[in-house]
């Protein structure tokens, strides 16, 4: 019987939480990266991970389809935390959220277009910067938005840097400093306390001690 059910997302999320999970004792029984599936049974019994887009993770951990997951500060900020705790920072996944736009271009002044997959919180950005901002929703690549006169500035996850210079922009604001949480469902939290409270314990331990066996 599943007991405890753990929301992931492919890529530098998962290749950074299947080693804190391990030292509590979690693995999958079969190569996720090697699989389509989207729902793995794992060493421990009763636990199972699901493999989630990023953006899902939060929807599926609110509505209590997932118990807990992991999620990147840039998708919480965006989902908003109804439903919701937050409870433990794994520090991986490291970025930042910033703004950017055409390298060497003047400070865009008035009304101006950002093209983002964050709306959200660049609409909340923008406002509390005191400038008129309208919002264009892209779902990738938005690092053409601006070389190709949709938008004036974009706000996206930086990490080397190297996307935007590839694109000829440059980072300007730094709007939030990124790293993964654990998110846990807050009926879950209650119901399935004895489960998840030792499981934040272990994974707790995993992120202060990393590389110790589990
Ligand atoms: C992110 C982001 C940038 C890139 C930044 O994309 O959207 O394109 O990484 O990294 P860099 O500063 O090291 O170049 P990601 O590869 O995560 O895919 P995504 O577009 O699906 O988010």
């Amino acid at each position: 019987m599943t007991e405890l059910t753990i929301a992931l997302t492919k890529g530098r999320i998962l290749k950074e939480t299947l080693p804190l999970l391990a030292q509590a004792g979690i693995t999958p029984l079969e190569d996720i990266d090697a699989s389509r599936k989207l729902v793995f049974e794992t060493s421990r019994d009763g636990v199972r991970l699901l493999i989630l887009r990023g953006s899902d993770v939060p929807t599926y951990v609110q509505h209590g389809a997932a118990d807990l997951g992991v999620s990147g500060k840039d998708t919480l900020m965006e989902h908003g935390g109804d439903g919701l705790y937050e409870p433990l920072d794994l520090g991986i996944a490291r970025c930042r959220l910033m703004t950017a736009a055409i390298t060497g271009s003047p400070p865009s002044t008035g009304r101006i277009r950002v093209a983002t997959k964050y709306v959200n919180v660049a609409r909340r950005y923008y406002a509390e910067q005191g400038r008129q901002a309208d919002m264009i929703k892209l779902y990738g690549a938005m690092e053409l938005a601006p070389v190709m006169g949709l938008a004036d500035e974009i706000v996206d996850i930086v990490d080397t840097g190297n996307t935007l210079k590839a694109n000829g922009l440059e980072s300007r604001e730094t709007i939030a400093d990124i790293s993964s949480r654990v998110i846990v469902n807050r009926i879950a939290m209650k119901t399935k306390h004895q489960l998840i409270q030792p499981l934040l314990t272990q994974l707790g331990n995993a992120v202060s001690n990393p590389g110790a066996g589990g």
